[in-house]
């Protein structure tokens, strides 16, 4: 560990509950979106050293992913297989709305000791809003309404009355009770756009991006956090990545040159014709997915950008550049989730700890 463990670089998962794993592809995948692959998933990572798994939420398909199991009551399910494991749980503005949310989460908060934690997504599906008749919003109305659900569900956690007139949300002197245990659940959310990075800067924990260079993670983060400053407001950051790690840099590239040879080429244009309404929609045109290639579109979040593609040594060596570019957590993907999160936790974790400690130790010995 680094000499202050707040230091130490955390790290997360995708709970696959999800059919078909975390890229679009035909390749072999010893993943499955059952209750029982997950439960053990989640014991083995928090074995292993991981901090947090995620969730994901999905109502329905239309680019592969054809099954998914909802992710509140899945994550509820995997912090009773776990004990210290922290469980962020998916929530779409629309289906859910404020008040669900914070009586549900209190609730969860309450029987799990305080280890669920929420992403609060904006969404970018509109086939998915229309297959269950919602209201489609513009990008950046779809942050307004997200960012006024996070000022309900804290304002709702926190105050004994709570009254709140926004344009998506009311509330009346509303007194939850009992208020979810401290500290609250904390909030992340995902997107890289400027409303998503505008949103982070003012409401959120954590702001979780897409993979990408730590070159492209640091701008993102200079702003985020020159805005975080000026409003008052400390955010944290979580970079996803699709790491394949394996004992020589060879096997590990050929493991990606593998599963780009066998995407399935109409679920990844579907897929990549949908996130169209993401980043590409946005005003300025940034955001998720706005410059992502084919290849990148075989990993959901544009995993294989962050480039974790290699010996335990080198992978380590990037999380670290990762880290130094802002990265507070590094989110994971994994072809064979339960062997190669083991094998994570046993190979790679240490050597970033080492890293950690040898650059803390080098900054002591200069001041
Ligand atoms: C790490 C991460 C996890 C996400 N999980 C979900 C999810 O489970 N369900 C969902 O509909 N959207 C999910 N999203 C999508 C975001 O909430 C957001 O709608 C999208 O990234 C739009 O990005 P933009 O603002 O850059 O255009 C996720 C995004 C990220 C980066």
């Amino acid at each position: 560990m680094p000499q202050n463990d707040r230091d130490a670089v955390k790290f997360a998962y995708w709970v696959p509950n999800v059919s078909g794993g975390l890229v679009i592809s035909n390749i072999e995948q010893r993943t499955n979106h059952s209750a029982e692959y997950n439960r053990k998933l989640a014991q083995v990572a928090e074995q292993a050293g991981f901090d947090y798994a995620l969730s994901q939420i999905r109502f329905t398909a239309g680019y592969g992913a054809d099954e998914q199991h909802e992710s509140v009551s899945f994550s509820h399910d995997l912090l009773a297989a776990t004990k210290t494991l922290k469980v962020i749980a998916a929530i779409l503005p629309g289906p859910w709305n404020p008040a669900l949310a914070a009586k549900q989460l209190a609730t969860i908060s309450y029987l799990t000791n305080g280890r669920v934690a929420i992403n609060l997504v904006s969404g970018w599906f509109r086939g998915e809003f229309h297959a269950i008749g919602e209201h489609w919003l513009d990008h950046d109305e779809r942050y307004r309404r997200s960012e006024e659900f996070i000022r309900a569900l804290r304002g709702i956690w926190t105050e004994e009355s709570f009254t709140f007139r926004g344009d998506f949300y009311r509330f009346n002197q509303y007194s939850l009770k009992p208020k979810p245990p401290q500290p609250l659940p904390e909030i992340f959310q995902g997107g890289s756009s400027r409303a998503a990075r505008d949103m982070a800067s003012r409401v959120s924990d954590w702001y979780f991006t897409n993979g990408n260079t730590p070159a492209e993670i640091a701008k993102q983060v200079d702003d985020i956090q020159a805005k975080a400053k000026a409003n008052s407001h400390s955010v944290k950051v979580g970079v996803n990545a699709f790491a394949i790690v394996r004992e020589t840099e060879e096997e590990a590239k050929a493991v990606l040159a593998e599963i780009i040879a066998k995407a399935n080429p109409e679920a990844v244009n579907a897929f990549g014709h949908e996130v169209k309404n993401a980043g590409k929609a946005s005003p300025e045109g940034e955001g998720n997915w706005a410059k992502s290639s084919f290849d990148d579109l075989v990993q959901y979040n544009d995993g294989f950008r962050s480039n974790l593609i290699g010996t335990p040594q080198q992978v380590a060596e990037r999380i670290v550049d990762l880290k130094r570019a802002g990265a507070d957590l590094i989110l994971l993907g994994f072809l064979h989730f339960q062997e190669e999160v083991e094998y994570f936790g046993k190979y790679v974790i240490p050597l970033v700890r080492e890293l950690e400690n040898a650059e803390a130790a080098a900054a002591l010995a200069a001041e």
